[in-house]
């Protein structure tokens, strides 16, 4: 949650900060703000609301050319979304000010210890606490070395940094460090201060914080498309590290030795153009659009003479059984898995929502492979369950989309989806190539078990699909369209699937209610009669998937007992099948049909919600990576 950026450089601070901000604003929308320093004294900028308001009130703001500035776009954890609120925080004194990612688990102890010493404060937030606490931590060292607190000399510290700038710098990163030693939970925090004002101080503990490298200008950011226009050079922060940056270099150190770490640097493959909207109205469609190439890259390189090729996982050892960890809809594209994955592997599946598995007390073993799925590899929960299974001792295998993500570094072994960037907040080209790298692993098991999986016609079939699903969006699309007008009414809706599209139906209604508010369900078709279709009446439709397999007959005769009750029904169908339904949606034949209904119920939901005027690639109360619990 939560979007920060620093920047210090030889060009104007402060609209590279707002850009960055832009290009971070799915973390996080609820407010957002900016620090710079004017002549030495720090000034700050923000507002409630998106970004677009913070742009306002900056425009009307007299000098913006410092060439040092941080900025932070928010999703509230601690105290509304309003400007009080929203970062950066000053310290009492205006030492600092820091913006902030994560949540500090003992703000409030720390507040009261703060409170008792006179300290005031102006927000709901932690971060003003932890801004106060390092503050604080600065005051005591300033009074040893110069007899005297920033609060009572900001002026005479001021105009001495040029001449004390080094044992400034020393003594900042000593209160940095001691303030963030005793915060607990997760933080990515950048801090700027006029008592260094040619430098940026940045620290990480469970919450992703990367440093871009540039010519004369660095950069720290939650995510790359932060700084992207600038440079592809990145250094990926680990837990309890800290990095100092200037317009002269870097330095990484760790947080409790001060010790200084060589850092790897990392180049970025993709450029903007990944992380731009290519003229679609919102980046979601876009996502959806590119499915056909998110399909062939997935697969790229993975197939070789009609064998699987993941030579990430020829190390490790033929599981017994699969458990499977994750969260929304990488849980989803876990749970659709599942079926594949013992049909094909023939090995037992579990799939657990992270949240609860971390939290359970789970009988684990070593004969079992477990695997975290995670778009961003940063989701808050799927990452304490990776670390608690590592702590175990069990190796973890991450199937995640963003290079030099935590689940990626902290894996064992990581597959990567390789689906490119994805910036609108709902899910989409990411569970397909999830669902893809899942279908692999399937058959990789299969192979390397020996089982009787006919690897040979799913890989013919996968390697068709591009075209077929190339050759069908556009048809697709306006179906949607007419669809979402004709069903726009509707208060709550249901999903219905039957084995593989049981985890579709979910993900179908997940889809439905993040993005046109519409109160959804997703339900094994078999399940309505067992209680749901007492909520059946014209008022409230349901989405079924009735593909043609051997489960066909059943899921018609569910679709029957909702139209019998008077429900308007929307079936998915393959071509070549017939049903007696009134809104009926046909899709090419194919043996893997979930990739081609994945996107027609992403493109119902993303036009009913573009139809109901909503803000489709930043529904409310959401942010893209949930980097809290
Ligand atoms: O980055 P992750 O895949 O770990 O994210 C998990 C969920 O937060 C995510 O899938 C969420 O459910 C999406 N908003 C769904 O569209």
């Amino acid at each position: 949650m939560c979007g920060i950026i620093g920047y210090c450089g030889h060009r104007p601070a402060v609209p590279l900060v707002l850009e960055g901000l832009k290009r971070l604003e799915y973390r996080g929308y609820d407010s957002a703000g900016l620090a710079f320093l004017q002549v030495s004294k720090l000034e700050i900028i923000r507002s409630e609301g998106k970004l677009c308001r913070l742009e306002e009130k900056v425009a009307q703001t007299a000098n913006t050319f410092a060439p040092i500035s941080i900025g932070h776009t928010r999703w509230a954890t601690h105290g509304l979304p309003v400007e009080k609120n929203a970062h950066p925080h000053a310290s009492n004194s205006g030492a600092v000010a820091i913006v902030h990612n994560g949540i500090i688990e003992n703000f409030q102890e720390i507040k009261d210890e703060l409170l008792a010493k006179g300290y005031v404060f102006h927000s709901e937030t932690d971060t003003e606490v932890l801004a106060n606490c390092i503050a604080d931590e600065l005051d005591g060292l300033l009074q040893r070395h110069f007899g005297k607190s920033y609060a009572g000399a900001a002026q005479e510290f001021a105009e001495n940094a040029q001449e004390n700038s080094l044992q400034y710098l020393e003594l900042m990163e000593k209160a940095f460090a001691k303030a963030l030693q005793k915060a607990h939970g997760a933080y990515a925090v950048v801090l700027l201060s006029p008592l260094v004002p040619k430098h940026i101080l940045a620290a990480r503990l469970a919450a992703p914080l990367l440093m871009g490298i540039g010519i004369g200008e660095y950069f720290v950011a939650s995510d790359v498309p932060a700084f992207l226009p600038y440079t592809r050079d990145v250094v990926f922060l680990d837990d309890r590290e800290y990095v100092v940056i200037s317009s002269g270099g870097y330095a990484v150190k760790n947080l409790y030795t001060a010790e200084p770490v060589q850092k790897e640097i990392h180049h970025i493959p993709w450029d903007l153009q990944g992380a731009a909207k290519d003229g679609f109205k919102h980046f979601m469609l876009k996502e959806i659009m590119e499915q056909p190439k998110v399909l062939r890259d997935c697969l790229a390189g993975r197939v070789q003479n009609g064998r699987i090729c993941l030579p990430e996982l020829d190390n490790m050892p033929v599981p017994e059984s699969i458990r499977i960890i994750a969260c929304g809809t990488s849980y989803n594209a876990g749970l659709w898995s599942q079926y594949y994955l013992e049909q094909f592997a023939q090995l037992p599946v579990t799939v657990e929502i992270a949240s609860e598995f971390r939290y359970r007390k789970p009988i684990l073993n070593s004969r079992e492979l477990i695997v975290v799925i995670s778009q961003s590899g940063e989701t808050a929960d799927t990452l304490g369950a990776l670390r608690l299974c590592r702590e175990k001792g069990y190796p973890v295998l991450g199937i995640c989309n963003v290079l030099g993500s935590s689940v990626a570094r902290e894996a064992s072994a990581c597959l990567y989806t390789q689906a490119g960037p994805e910036i609108s907040v709902a899910s989409t080209k990411a569970m397909l190539s999830q669902m893809v790298v899942l279908l692999l692993l399937a058959l990789y098991f299969g192979q390397r078990r020996n089982t009787a999986c006919p690897a040979e016609e799913v890989l013919a079939e996968l390697r068709r699909l591009p075209d077929v699903l190339e050759g069908t969006l556009a048809d697709m699309r306006e179906k949607a369209k007419e669809f979402a007008y004709k069903y726009a009414f509707a208060k709550s809706f249901f999903y219905l699937g039957r084995g593989t599209a049981y985890a579709l139906a979910l993900e179908g209604a997940l889809k439905l209610k993040e993005l046109s508010y519409i109160h959804a369900e997703g339900y094994a078709t078999g399940e309505m009669k067992h209680g749901p279709i007492a909520l059946i009446d014209p008022e409230f439709p349901a989405f079924a998937l009735a593909f043609d397999d051997e489960n066909f007959g059943k899921v018609r005769s569910g679709i029957l007992e909702v139209k019998s009750r008077q429900g308007k029904v929307i079936a998915l169908l393959q071509e070549g099948t017939v049903l007696d339904c009134e809104d009926l949606w046909y899709i090419p034949k194919t043996a893997i049909p979930e990739f081609l209904a994945l996107p027609a119920m992403q493109l119902f939901s993303y036009e009913m919600a573009d139809y109901l005027g909503k803000d489709v690639d930043q529904p409310r109360n959401l942010a893209k990576s949930v980097t809290v619990e």
